[in-house]
């Protein structure tokens, strides 16, 4: 995200408004996109794959449990491979952190896409969410945001918190102390829940990612205490302003961070985040390699500046 100016996003968030209103069509039936997941997905996996054939892509099947990779193949060699026999698109999911710094600067021609690496970062998800906040409200600036949760091991946490913050939000944190990095920090304060609940246009909630806590983490956790004090239940939504956004990126732990009732209750836009991932993949491929068409005017151009 941080390689993005607000100018880029704000492009993005406009033609993912586009897709979605019908506005614009767009045929990349020429191009090939392979997605490597080499970590679980549901989401992330399944949107960009409806993505690529929203815009008409030939999509060629790749499993990480069966590849090379496992015979020792590295990551480059990989994508060099697919690259060789004519795929225009990568969209990698990875278990270690910046695993795309093996490939850039390197002999590729195809276009990368990053659906999330390790702890770091995760900007198809950051960039949904910013449009879904984009489509509630209609602004950034001054929007406060708290953002609560597992922010240690969160990618989603690092995105939204830099990515809000450029944009002009006032971003604010809780969850467990031992959570609150340096990192957050620099951004904004921690503040305990019921106040967050009282004070915030946007709450964002995060899974606590037991697959990346330690042993004796795992052991000490108790789903009962951490959703007592961190989660949100409907007595918590009744404190909320009329107009405030429940968000979540998913998976969603019911019961620990969020309770049933809440995760489809009519603050909660949990389910139109994961509709709004759709179109910001397509607006996001559409920008790497896209040829546009637009209903209206099919002489109109636009300039991207992500290229
Ligand atoms: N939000 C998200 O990244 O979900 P998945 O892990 O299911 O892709």
């Amino acid at each position: 995200m941080s390689q993005l100016s607000n100018e880029e996003i704000f492009n993005l968030i406009h033609l993912a408004m586009d897709f979605k209103s019908g506005k614009i069509r767009s045929n990349n039936s020429d191009k090939f996109a392979m997605n490597l997941f080499f970590e679980d997905s549901t989401r992330t996996n399944t949107s960009f794959q409806v993505a690529e054939a929203k815009l008409g892509m030939k999509q060629i099947d790749f499993d990480a449990r069966h590849s090379s990779v496992n015979k020792g193949e590295s990551l480059y060699d990989t994508i060099k491979t697919v690259e060789s026999m004519g795929v225009n698109l990568a969209v990698i999911r990875h278990k270690q952190d910046k695993f795309y710094e093996e490939l850039l600067g390197k002999n590729l021609k195809i276009h990368l896409i990053n659906a999330g690496d390790g702890t770091g970062q995760h900007p198809s998800q950051s960039l949904l969410d910013l449009m879904t906040i984009y489509e509630r409200f209609g602004y950034f600036e001054g929007l406060k945001v708290g953002i609560i949760g597992d922010l240690k091991h969160s990618r989603v946490a690092h995105s939204d918190a830099e990515a809000l913050t450029n944009l002009g939000a006032e971003v604010n944190f809780g969850g467990l102390k031992e959570w609150y990095s340096d990192e957050f920090k620099a951004i904004g304060p921690h503040m305990n829940v019921d106040e967050l609940c009282q004070e915030m246009d946007i709450v964002m909630l995060l899974r606590v990612q037991h697959e990346r806590l330690a042993d004796n983490e795992n052991k000490e956790f108790s789903k009962e205490s951490y959703f007592k004090e961190f989660g949100i239940d409907m007595r918590r939504v009744e404190m909320m302003k009329a107009d405030t956004m429940i968000m979540h990126p998913a998976p969603i732990n019911r019961g620990v961070e969020i309770a049933d009732d809440v995760v489809e209750c009519n603050k909660s836009y949990i389910f139109k985040q994961m509709e709004n991932g759709v179109y910001m993949r397509m607006a996001m491929i559409e920008t790497l390699l896209g040829v546009k068409q637009f209903d209206n005017d099919p002489d109109q151009e636009r300039e991207f500046v992500l290229r």
